[in-house]
């Protein structure tokens, strides 16, 4: 690999803020990586469609990142990596990487009774992408899966604490408690905005387990396998979303993260372009 495509940068995409707690966890571990940034905000939430308008979007978005040049993809979306990746992955022209197999297997390793609970949207739970992903790399295992379907767009909103969360959070977890889980996989890249909410309703007995780090240190892995290591942050970062960039800034703003956020038309891109 050329110098000059390491120096390319990784495409991260989301339905809308979630992806910032992936981005979250690339500028810790793998600082010098640039980042071109999707939301699709416009179409934003993903949880309720049926799996073909998950996979269509995803083949434009992988088409605009490709444009960008991006020589890695994370879905930083847990629905696009159960629904899209298993069908897009084999048609992509850049090397792909989803949240669910990084995420089960550290829920594995933090496990003690071997009861893990997941909350995600309908589209993920329904495709029980984690409960397969676990029960292969351990045959025993018990997962109690909950779709938390008011989530996405209480937090797209801005809501990430106070009454309407902690009232939906208990509705959703209190059923996941009585099974005595001693591990939740946080199976949206949303709901780590609500950490702190999430792990005051479920108490310090359950290890909550946020898929983003170990996604990101396997795709810290995968570059170098690919011999696709940056050596150095030659340029900033990008963020394009296919709503209103004003929105998405002031929620990005609000949570910490410092970007201008460009408007693009996602829906003129496909998979095969320029390939
Ligand atoms: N952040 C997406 C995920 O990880 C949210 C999906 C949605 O838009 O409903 O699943």
């Amino acid at each position: 690999m050329e110098d000059v495509a390491r120096q390319h940068p990784i495409g991260v995409y989301d339905s809308g803020v979630g992806g910032l707690t992936v981005v979250h966890w690339l500028r810790e571990i793998l600082p010098q990586e640039r980042i071109v940034y999707f939301g699709d905000t416009e179409r934003v939430p993903y949880g309720g469609r049926l799996p073909e308008e998950i996979v269509a979007f995803s083949r434009q978005i992988l088409g605009f990142l490709w444009e960008q040049g991006a020589k890695f993809v994370i879905a930083a979306c847990n629905t696009s990596s159960a629904i899209a990746l298993p069908v897009v992955a084999p048609e992509a022209p850049i090397p792909l990487l989803g949240m669910i197999e990084a995420g089960a297997k550290a829920a594995l390793d933090a496990t003690q009774n071997k009861r893990i609970g997941m909350i995600g949207t309908q589209a993920t739970v329904k495709s029980h992408a984690y409960a397969l992903a676990l029960q292969q790399l351990e045959p025993s295992i018990s997962v109690y899966e909950q779709a938390c379907p008011e989530l996405v767009p209480l937090i797209e909103a801005g809501h990430w604490e106070g009454n309407p969360i902690e009232h939906t959070l208990n509705k959703y977890l209190t059923p996941l408690a009585g099974h005595q889980i001693d591990t939740l996989i946080l199976g949206c890249t949303h709901y780590p905005f609500l950490l702190s909410a999430i792990q005051q309703v479920l108490g310090q007995g359950v290890v909550v387990v946020d898929p983003a780090e170990a996604t990101v240190w396997e795709a810290a892995h995968r570059l170098k396998e690919l011999d696709l290591l940056s050596s150095e942050k030659s340029q900033e970062d990008r963020y394009f979303v296919s709503g209103d960039p004003r929105s998405f800034q002031a929620s990005a703003t609000r949570l910490g993260y410092t970007c201008q956020v460009e408007h693009v038309d996602v829906k003129k891109y496909s998979i095969g372009m320029g390939v």
